[in-house]
């Protein structure tokens, strides 16, 4: 297999389950929401999906899901089949600039719609960034956010809005705060074999001190377990234990990716060497999730989940006899 291309699902990972496999409905079926579909095919599932284009909706039927073009500025969420059975909901639209997130823009009729169907379990997808810069102190799920950008503030008035929506309901709902995702074909080792040069806000990001990150195997684990524990209105971050510099990711990976492949050695994914390192931002602790939520990560550090993307890809070249 060619660098960069997600490998086929290993066997589901071990994570509290739910007693039997049920029907999940996933709002955005991309890297992460993919990700987790695959896996609960493979337990058996019953799992509908949403993306934005047809070509992407025969992708996902391939898999087996039920797909659905569903826009959410423009569809009605009442009007997809599976909403009326599913009996878990994963929410991944990430919210609109300028607009917040389209899907809570009609709370009396999407709160009726989730009442009338079977839903048990609901978990909205949000980011770290919630917190803003926290000056380079460790931050858990009690800290007060402080929300910078826009984008982060349209995140946690959208994680507002579904825990407000759901109090009224009798269903587990969380909000997960996600680190920067990586994992098979998406990843430092990706970008690099794709050779692709990084973007000025990538640039600027690298120069962070502290960047919160987390495989999407972990996700994964963090949202099974998350199934296992009866709860309103809980918040979990869901990042590994290293917050390292987002340069020393990129150099890790550029060592690892020489050894095997020694032609894709590149300057041009690495960091800009002009950019200063900004002290600050923060360290996002995951003592909750694993406490909680009994999570034991597969990839407590970028190491570890760089490492297992690079031998995916050999024990792939090994088989089909292209290393
Ligand atoms: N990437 C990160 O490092 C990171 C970090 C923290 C949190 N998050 C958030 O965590 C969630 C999962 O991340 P991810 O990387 O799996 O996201 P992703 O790959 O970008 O998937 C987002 C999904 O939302 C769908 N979507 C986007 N705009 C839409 C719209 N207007 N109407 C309907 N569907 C729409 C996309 O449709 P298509 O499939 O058709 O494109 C896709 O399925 C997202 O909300 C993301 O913003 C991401």
């Amino acid at each position: 297999m060619a660098p960069g291309i997600a490998p086929k699902p290993a066997a589901p990972l071990m994570a509290a389950q739910p007693k039997k496999p049920g029907h999940m409905l996933v709002l955005g079926t991309g890297f992460v929401g993919r990700y987790v579909s695959e896996r609960l095919l493979a337990q058996g599932w019953q799992v509908s999906g949403t993306c934005t284009s047809a070509a992407k909706k025969m992708e996902l039927e391939k898999l087996g899901m039920n797909a659905s073009v569903f826009d959410a500025t423009r569809s009605n969420l009442a009007n997809l089949h599976a909403m009326q059975d599913a009996t878990h909901l994963l929410i991944s639209i990430p919210p609109i600039p300028g607009v917040g997130d389209p899907l809570l823009s009609s709370h009396n009729d999407l709160q009726r719609t989730l009442t009338d169907g079977n839903l048990q379990w609901l978990c909205y997808l949000s980011s770290t960034g919630v917190y803003g810069d926290c000056g380079g102190a460790w931050v858990d799920e009690d800290r007060v956010v402080n929300p910078n950008k826009e984008s982060s503030k349209l995140r946690y008035a959208a994680e507002e809005g579904w825990l407000d929506l759901v109090d009224e309901l009798d269903l587990s709902a969380f909000v997960l705060r996600l680190g920067g995702i990586y994992g098979p074909g998406r990843s430092a080792l990706d970008t690099i074999a794709k050779r692709k040069s990084l973007s000025r806000t990538q640039k600027l990001r690298e120069s962070k001190q502290y960047t919160a990150r987390i495989h999407v195997a972990d996700i994964y684990q963090a949202i099974m377990a998350s199934m296992g524990v009866r709860s309103a209105r809980k918040i979990y971050n869901v990042v590994d234990d290293d917050p390292a510099p987002r340069a020393e990711v990129f150099a890790f990976a550029q060592s690892l990716i020489e050894k095997i492949y020694p032609d894709l050695a590149t300057d041009s994914a690495g960091p800009d060497s002009q950019d200063r390192i900004i002290a600050g931002e923060k360290r996002v602790s995951n003592a909750r999730l694993k406490e909680e939520l009994g999570v034991r990560l597969v990839h407590p550090s970028y190491r570890s989940g760089l490492q297992s993307i690079l031998d995916s890809w050999l024990a792939e070249s090994t088989t089909s006899g292209k290393m």
